[in-house]
C-alpha cells in the first residue's frame, strides 16, 4: 500500500512510522509512506498557505490553492483510492473504517491546521473525512498518525502471527479477554486455572466470555451497536 500524507509540519510524522510493526511492514515492501510538505505548493515565496476567514472571526484558513495544486499534481501519479481529510467534524474512525482501508492501495492523508481547510477543497477534493475522536487536536498530523498506524498493521502479511489481528479488541464488537504470561504464580496471584489446561476448547470458551463481561463492563454501547 502507498499512503502520502501532506502536512504543513511534516516533522511531526517523522518517527511514529520508523518503528516497530510499522517498520516492518516498510521493510517487507508492503507499506510506503510518504510525507510531502505543503510549503511546496505555498502561492508566493513567503510559504503562505493559509488566510484570513471571509465573515471575519479569529483563526486562519488553509488556502485551496496550494491544496488543490498539490492533491492534483500528486494524484496525477499516484491514482488515490481516497483522499482523506483528517478533522475533528469528521466520521469517528474505529476498526471497522481501519479494516475497509487496510485493503485500499493508495491513500492520500490531508492534515488540517488553524481553523481548518477551505471548504472548497473539502467539496470537490476530499472522499473521505475522519476524526479520531470527540476532542481538537493542533493539527491533523497525529491524528493521522493514528490512523495510518491502525491500518498498517493490518495490511496482509504485516504481522507476524497472521491470526492475531483477528483477535484484537474491537475485530467483532467485542474488547479483547485478559492476557496472561510467566510466571504462573507472582506474589500468590495466580493465573486462571483454565488457561493452564490444555484444553483448548474450553480455553476459547473462557476467552469468550471473559471478553463479553469485559465488554459489558466497559462499553456496553459496542453490544447494542
Ligand atoms: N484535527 C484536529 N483534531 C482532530 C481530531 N480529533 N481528529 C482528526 N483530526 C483532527
Amino acid at each position: 500500500m502507498n499512503i502520502h500524507i501532506l502536512s504543513i509540519v511534516p516533522e511531526l510524522l517523522e518517527s511514529p512510522f520508523g518503528h516497530s510493526i510499522m517498520k516492518r511492514a516498510a521493510n517487507k515492501g508492503l507499506l510506503n509512506i510518504t510525507v510531502h510538505h505543503l510549503r511546496n505548493w505555498a502561492v508566493n515565496e513567503h510559504g503562505m498557505v493559509d488566510d484570513y476567514q471571509f465573515g471575519g472571526g479569529a483563526g486562519m484558513v488553509m488556502m485551496c490553492e496550494p491544496l488543490v495544486k498539490a492533491i492534483e499534481e500528486l494524484n496525477a501519479t499516484h491514482q488515490f483510492d481516497e483522499i482523506i481529510y483528517m478533522t475533528p467534524d469528521g466520521k469517528t474512525f474505529n476498526q471497522g473504517m481501519a479494516n475497509t482501508l487496510s485493503l485500499k492501495k493508495s491513500l492520500l492523508f490531508i492534515c488540517g491546521h488553524y481553523k481548518g481547510i477551505d471548504q472548497r477543497v473539502r467539496d470537490h477534493f476530499i472522499t473521505k473525512e475522519i476524526s479520531i475522536g470527540d476532542f481538537v487536536l493542533s493539527g491533523g498530523e497525529l491524528a493521522a498518525a493514528v490512523v495510518v498506524d491502525a491500518i498498517g498493521r493490518i495490511i496482509p502479511g504485516v504481522l507476524n502471527d497472521e491470526t492475531s489481528a483477528l483477535f484484537d479488541s474491537f475485530q467483532d464488537n467485542l474488547l479483547a479477554p485478559p492476557v496472561y504470561t510467566r510466571p504462573e504464580e507472582f506474589r500468590g496471584w495466580k493465573v486462571p486455572s483454565v488457561l493452564m489446561s490444555g484444553d483448548h476448547r474450553k480455553i476459547e470458551e473462557w476467552r469468550y466470555d471473559e471478553a463479553l463481561k469485559r465488554t459489558e463492563e466497559k462499553r456496553p454501547d459496542l453490544l447494542s451497536d
